[in-house]
């Protein structure tokens, strides 16, 4: 697989990813499937998807479980990503950026991961109640101690925390300004999909001046783009969709348009070249430091998302692309 390189420390990974959340985390429960998912992981590292994106907070702590159980065996195949900075609590999902609180989420997340090192250690979220610089100092103690390589940022959930009238990204950017005078960045990870495609605005070209690889989360439209999704199909009330505005059925219909222009674009490039792989293809082509983290528990669908790394898009193509009608259902 064609390999991307991640921020000032040049770290290469496959240009697609293995996004490891629908495993343990976000998408109906009922569904996960552990020995799949150890299996799903595996094929992914066979096909050169080596970057895996994690979280403390995915389970919680059962995704990194079930990574561990892959790193103990093939560390050297694998890139890790992994997070800090939310607590899944009795109710809520709590921001935590203490200091003392990121040290021991640290030592805690590489016990699971049966590693010694982590590869990049993301911010999840920012603590209100602690001065990012704060956290992101203690972040990059953990890069001097020898314990994490990179550090990384994300900004994915800005969506449904956009004040109406900002531009979606803008806290994000002022935020990346705050902590790159503490240490670098070496990655932000945020939403970039054909129907989200806000990140190409300003924090993608923020990461292009900087050298800072670029993770994009979610694709696939969670889901969406495959054009898998029957709209009215409904979703179980723990699954992120069952709350997504763009998940009604009615907005599914009134989507399906964005789908009906990936298959076109799919067809011309042959037999068996699918939705997905156009939807990713598109992602990967917006810059050379894009890396694409579609996220899968099924091992055939990673072998077809690793695949999208090899279909190369025309410009016509990616003109048509680019010009699907915008998503509708909003989050504001
Ligand atoms: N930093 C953050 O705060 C944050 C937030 C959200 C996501 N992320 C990261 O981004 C990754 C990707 O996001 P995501 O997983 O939510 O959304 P996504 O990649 O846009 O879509 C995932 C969904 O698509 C399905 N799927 C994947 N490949 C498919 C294929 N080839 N054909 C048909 N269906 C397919 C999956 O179903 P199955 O699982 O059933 O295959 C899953 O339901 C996550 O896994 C996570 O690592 C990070």
């Amino acid at each position: 697989m064609e390999r991307r390189t991640i921020g000032a420390g040049a770290l290469a990974v496959g240009a697609v990813g293995l996004g490891c959340m629908p495993m343990n985390w976000a998408y109906s429960t009922s569904r996960q499937r552990g020995d799949e998912s150890l299996r799903t992981v595996h094929r992914a590292l066979d096909a050169g998807s080596t970057l895996l994106d994690t979280a403390d907070m995915y389970g919680p702590f059962t995704n990194e479980l079930l990574l561990g159980r892959v790193l103990k065996e093939r560390r050297a195949d694998a890139f890790v990503s992994t997070k800090v900075g939310l607590l899944v609590g009795d109710q809520h999902i709590v921001a935590n950026g203490r200091p003392g609180y990121v040290r021991r989420a640290c030592d805690a997340s590489l016990r699971r991961l049966q590693t010694d090192v982590i590869d990049l250690y993301q911010l999840h979220r920012a603590d209100p109640e602690v001065p990012v610089e704060e956290t992101w100092g203690a972040m990059a103690e953990l890069v001097r101690a020898g314990k994490v390589r990179a550090l990384g940022l994300c900004a994915v959930g800005a969506r449904a925390r956009r004040r109406s009238g900002a531009r979606l990204h803008d806290a994000t950017l002022r935020q990346l300004e705050r902590v790159q005078q503490v240490f670098p960045v070496s990655a932000v990870e945020a939403e970039l999909s054909v129907w989200s495609p806000e990140a190409l605005e300003a924090l993608l070209p923020w990461c292009a001046a900087r050298g800072v690889g670029f993770l994009a989360a979610m694709p696939l439209g969670n889901g969406f783009l495959t054009g898998t999704l029957t709209p009215g199909e409904g979703f179980e009330p723990d699954d992120v969709r069952a709350r997504h505005p763009r998940f009604t059925a009615e907005m599914m219909a009134a989507n399906q348009p964005i789908v009906a222009g990936l298959r076109r674009v799919a067809r011309r490039h042959g037999e068996g070249v699918t939705a997905a792989q156009v939807a990713l293809a598109w992602v990967l082509a917006q810059g050379p430091q894009v890396v694409a983290v579609p996220g899968t528990k099924r091992a055939r669908c990673a072998e077809e998302n690793a695949a999208a790394a090899a279909l190369r898009l025309t410009p016509e193509d990616l003109a048509e692309v680019s010009g699907l009608p915008a998503a509708r259902g909003s989050w504001d």
